[in-house]
This record gives structure tokens, sequence and C-alpha cells, in this order.
């Protein structure tokens, strides 16, 4: 029997078991070619033919983006398409993975990110990270903010110090929170709380972008729409790339969405283009619940 047939008489198992629309899982995606607007006029990343991998195992497929200044962009996909890995690439967070490799040219205001004789602490100043759990340092609440100011010389006396504390703590409102309890240790706040004291402590130093992994998925809906406001606040200052498994989120926050699928940026375009009229079948598949 040759392997058409075999194909043939499978086929309407294979359906029985699937839901009745479903797409084949295999729907072609061609690598490198992103539909939608991946480009934009002033940016401030310029990604080309990214590729990373672990071992051998490709993680991020031939992806070129760029991100502008002052846009939220939120990266949506399944779970496993690579969605962390790229956004770790913006600060070399991946540089800590023995297996991971980079190839492709990642740009910041038209520098190498990669450049063997980058500054990669003063990179992560520019380019601030936020978890998905809250990751407070075990030390008092001002201790916590005012961490990278100190390592980074930004205050030269204590009351410079005590103004970005307090700027940060507002910006990212907790302020008026903690500001009796300053020496409390931040271990013992809440964990929305706990979120915003890492976002104070994360734009403490001034970054330029701040990237948000899935930053709400451990809050309440209250603490939740909390960091929403705030990112709403910050981008008037801030370029912000949130990764969210939360299409509402995307939805309230973002002004362009990308979706990845597989490793692959499969559609980049306005945030409400991709909720009502996504151009790729794959991304309507998933933002209609067929998977993912
Ligand atoms: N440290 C690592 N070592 C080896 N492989 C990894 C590592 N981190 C991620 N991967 C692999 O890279 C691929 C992309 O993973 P990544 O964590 O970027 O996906 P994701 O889109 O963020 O998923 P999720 O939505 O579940 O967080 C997956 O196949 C994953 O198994
Ligand atoms: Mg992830």
């Amino acid at each position: 029997m040759n392997s058409d047939v075999v194909k043939e008489m499978d086929m309407p198992n294979l359906k029985e078991v699937s839901a009745p629309d479903e797409r084949p899982a295999e729907t072609v995606i061609e690598p490198g070619k992103t539909v939608g607007m991946p480009f934009t006029a002033n940016p401030r990343f310029q990604l080309r033919n990214v590729e990373v991998f672990y071992g051998e195992n490709p993680a991020i497929k031939n992806v070129s983006l760029d991100i502008a200044r002052n846009e939220v962009i939120a990266f949506i996909g399944p779970s496993g398409c690579g969605k962390s890995t790229f956004l770790r690439c913006l600060n070399r967070m991946n540089d800590s993975i023995d297996s991971c490799r980079i190839k492709g040219s990642l740009q910041l205001d038209g520098q190498e990110i990669y450049s063997p004789g980058r500054d990669v602490v003063e990179l992560r100043a520019r380019v601030g990270m936020v978890f998905q759990k809250p990751n407070p340092f075990p030390k008092s609440i001002y201790d916590n903010v005012a961490y990278g100011p100190r390592i980074h010389g930004l205050a030269n006396r204590k009351s410079d110090l005590d103004d970005i504390v307090e700027n940060s703590l507002r910006k990212a409102g907790l302020w008026e929170e903690v500001r009796h309890r300053l020496g409390a240790m931040a271990t013992g706040m809440s964990g929305g709380q706990q979120q915003r004291l890492c976002i104070a402590r994360a734009i403490a130093v001034s970054p330029e972008v701040v990237l948000m992994d899935e930053p709400c998925s451990a809050l309440d809906p209250i603490a939740t729409a909390r960091i929403e406001e705030l990112i709403a606040e910050l981008s008037e200052n801030y370029t912000i790339v949130i990764v969210t498994h939360s299409m509402q989120q995307a939805a309230r926050v973002s002004n362009r969405t990308a979706y990845f699928h597989l490793g692959h940026l499969v559609e980049v375009n306005d945030t409400s283009r991709v909720f009502t009229t996504p151009e790729h079948e794959l991304t309507e598949s998933y933002i209609t619940g067929r998977f993912g």
C-alpha cells in the first residue's frame, strides 16, 4: 500500500477526533514572511532576520520587526511559540542560558545589542524588565527601588535618592500605600503590590524601554486593572513590550499586536485590526479560540 493510500484511509479518523472547523496544524508558514505592518517609522528597535536556538532546536525562526518609540506592543501566541525567548533577546536576558544562540541583527537606536563590546549592565538599565512572578529582593521597600539608582550612581545625595524612590513609587501607583512603611520588608506585601514595586524598581533607573513578560498572570482582576492603568500612563514616556496570554489585555493596553506561532512572527498589525480583521488565517484561528 503506498503512503497516499494510507493518508486517504487515515483521514476520516483524524476528522472524527478533531473539532469540525479546526484548521490543519500544518498551515504553511513561509519563514521570514510576516503579514501586516512589522516595520514602523521612528523605530527604537530594529530587529532583522533574528533566529534563536536552544542547542540545535530553533525557537525563533527568521523574525524581523521594528518597535517604535512610545508604542505599546503586545506579543501573543500559543504557549511555547517563542514570545519570552524573543522578548529576552531585547535586553540580553538569554545570555545566562548556556545553550542559547542568537543570529541576525538586533539594534537599539542603531547600535547592535549583541556586539562584543556592548555594556550589558548599561543595556539593561536602558531596557528594564518585569517578570511574570513578582521578584522583590528580600530587602526593604525603599532599598528595592533604590537598588538600581545606587548601582548606577544616579544619586549623589540621600535626598536625591529619596526623590527617585518617591517618584518611582508614585509612577507605579504605590506611593500612597507604602509611604509610611518604606522600611518594611518588600516580601511582606501583597502580590499586586509586589508587582507594582517591581515596576517601580524597573523605572527607577529611567529606562527607555520596559519589557513585561505576563506581568499580570499572578494577579487578581483589581490588581490587573491597576497594572493596566499604569501601562497606559507609562506609555507616555516609555516604549513597552508586553507578553500576554490575555487577548482582552492585549486589546486594552497595546497599539500594535504581534502574533507568534511555532517560532515564526506570523502577523503584526494595529491591535484593533488584529482582533477584528486579522489578515492571516493562523491569527484568526488563535483569536477565535480554535487553538492555543
Ligand atoms: N532555557 C531553555 N532551554 C531550552 N529550551 C528552551 C528554554 N526556554 C525556552 N525553550 C524552548 O523554546 C521554545 C519557546 O519557548 P518560550 O518560553 O519562548 O515560549 P513562550 O511563547 O514564552 O511560551 P509560554 O506562553 O508558555 O510562556 C519552546 O519550545 C521552549 O521549550
Ligand atoms: Mg513565556
